[in-house]
């Protein structure tokens, strides 16, 4: 049975193309980030890498998505395989499943938190807290504990309700659900953070407890700051933020993308929602969280606190800075923020679903419905254990795996595949045809050259990167025959365990000791288990591949 899926109306779906972008990437991650990176010292990296990798990908993600949607393909796997003859392709896009499934394990958990946080700052739980009270409620709450050492179901009970929102919001369809609250969501997102921005640019030190002026953060990011720029970690991180938060690499944009009609234009929708998320991205995510943390705590101590993570940052310090707005304003920002999050949040994890509905309508002919309890039963499964053992680092190792090294490789394949094997001529034509407005030719000249030799160094990068993180005495030290040592943080070195094991060795105490090699063992089977996940994609592709072909139904 075909699948007969649509958006509704143009509004809808660059709204929708915006909710997918705008996540918790845009409020969580991009501060942390632009922190981690040097303020200033990022910035340049991230718009140069926005220009050069982040608009020529929509281009590419939007147009074959449309193109593939044509001719009945609804996920990356089809929708390769209907752009090339050779047989391999379709095992490119099972990334486009596969990063969607595994991320969503993670991120669903993550969206939980903030609907837990809004009934936090509703029912008063940090009233009169300190900021470590606070803090402490988070490792609590993360812990599974209730703060007497007694095990909290609160966690997985918002955990179960998200998973059923999204599934049940997925049930309904496009047109009929995610669209629905994309046009609800993203207006108010925008709304909530106008909001607290301005409350955030306008602390001012010695007033309501302050010590900082909120511009204070805002400059630490704004001002240029040129000494870290030539160093490669800065861009590898301002590139993996790139494609997070735009969702590239992902396979959602391209599922998104396939619902267009043939004719309908992708070039000006494209560059909506993709401007759309950066306006979010740097507009209303610089000068919230940051401004307001550094205003109360100074940068210093900002700084301090991002470097081991700082996911929790949004988490363990916000409701104790709104506290100090008086009882009123700390329910109001508490609501403004958790809800601008859980919004962006959402309008994500919906999109991280509709690439497995597509396949398993496409191929499977399955209906709507129960397309969507697969979806939501996968996340159940995959997600369980990064619930259970989120101390454990499962939760992180699922993020670094599919959703900073997957996106990666799969966004070189795939412009590889679009400008050098589908050929530049044609995908020009699919990005400039119905077009209302006109691409600048020198697209084309990027898409083909730029934007592959960037990804592929990035790669390349991202694989070796040496241990000193100095690139040039690393190769002197290969020719004088001392080898090439990788840094923890390379994909070799996760690989090899470098930095756990370094943990392990440097474990002062017997407790340390245990709780290490626990440790890295919930890491590598965190790993394993999503080796298998992605092998029983490709082993499904296999599948609806031989399906097509006994039942007539050829791919291109
Ligand atoms: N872009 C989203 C964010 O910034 C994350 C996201 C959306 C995503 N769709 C995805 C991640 C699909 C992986 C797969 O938070």
């Amino acid at each position: 049975m075909a699948n007969t899926e649509a958006w509704g109306s143009r509004v809808g779906l660059i709204l929708a193309m915006a909710g997918n972008a705008v996540g918790l990437g845009n409020f969580l991650r991009f501060p942390v980030q632009a922190i981690q990176n040097g303020g200033g010292a990022f910035i340049i990296p991230y718009i140069v890498c926005f220009l050069l990798m982040g608009l020529p990908l929509l281009f590419v993600e939007w147009s074959s998505g449309r193109f593939g949607g044509s001719k009945g393909h609804h996920s990356t796997p089809f929708i390769f395989d209907s752009m090339d003859k050779k047989k391999f392709w379709k095992y490119v896009g099972v990334f486009g499943i596969f990063t969607n499934v595994a991320v969503a394990a993670y991120y669903c958990y993550l969206e939980s938190w903030t609907l837990s946080w809004m009934w936090n700052s509703i029912s008063g739980t940090f009233t009169g807290q300190t900021q470590a009270e606070v803090a402490t409620y988070f490792g609590n709450y993360v812990s599974l504990e209730d703060g007497a050492g007694n095990f909290s179901w609160m966690p997985i009970f918002f955990w179960l309700f998200c998973l059923l929102l999204n599934t049940w919001i997925l049930s309904r369809g496009l047109s009929g659900g995610v669209e629905k609250v994309a046009k609800i969501g993203m207006p108010l997102l925008i709304i909530f953070g106008a909001f607290l921005a301005y409350k955030a640019i306008t602390i001012q030190a010695g007033s309501e407890g302050a010590t900082f002026d909120g511009v204070v953060g805002l400059n630490f990011l704004w001002s240029p700051n040129f000494s870290s720029i030539w160093e490669p970690k800065v861009w590898l991180a301002a590139a993996g933020q790139v494609f997070f938060t735009l969702s590239l690499g992902m396979g959602s944009i391209q599922c998104y993308a396939s619902y267009i009609k043939k004719k309908d234009d992708i070039a000006l929708n494209a560059m909506s929602a993709g401007w759309m998320n950066e306006f979010v991205e740097i507009v209303l995510g610089s000068a919230i969280l940051i401004p307001i943390a550094v205003g109360y705590l100074g940068i210093d101590q900002v700084v301090e606190m991002t470097k081991s993570g700082g996911l929790g940052l949004g988490f363990m310090t916000m409701p104790y800075l709104f506290e100090q707005w008086g009882p009123v304003m700390a329910v109001v920002a508490g609501l403004f923020w958790f809800g601008l999050l859980f919004f962006a949040g959402i309008t994500s994890s919906l999109a991280m679903g509709t690439p497995v509905m597509g396949f398993l309508q496409d191929e499977h002919g399955w209906k709507r419905r129960p397309a969507a309890w697969a979806f939501g039963g996968i996340v159940f499964l995959l997600g369980l254990p990064t619930v259970l053992f989120f101390n454990q680092g499962v939760f992180d190792e699922y993020d670094y795996w599919a959703g900073t090294v997957s996106l990666v490789v799969f966004a070189f394949l795939e412009i590889i595949s679009f400008a050098w094997v589908f050929g530049m001529d044609k995908g020009w034509r699919e990005i400039t045809d119905g077009a209302d407005i006109k691409v600048p030719l020198i697209f084309k000249f990027i898409i083909k050259w730029v934007t592959p030799i960037m990804l592929g160094l990035l790669f390349i990068a991202s694989l070796i990167m040496p241990e000193s993180g100095d690139w040039g005495a690393s190769f002197s030290a290969i020719f004088s025959g001392e080898g090439w040592s990788f840094s923890a943080d390379s994909i070799i070195g996760k690989i090899m365990n470098k930095g756990i094991n370094a943990d392990i060795a440097n474990a002062l105490t017997p407790e340390d000791l245990a709780k290490l090699t626990e440790k890295k063992f919930y890491i590598n089977i965190s790993r394993l288990g999503l080796l298998l996940l992605w092998s029983g994609i490709a082993y499904l592709v296999y599948h609806a591949y031989k399906k097509r072909i006994k039942e007539g139904r050829f791919t291109s």
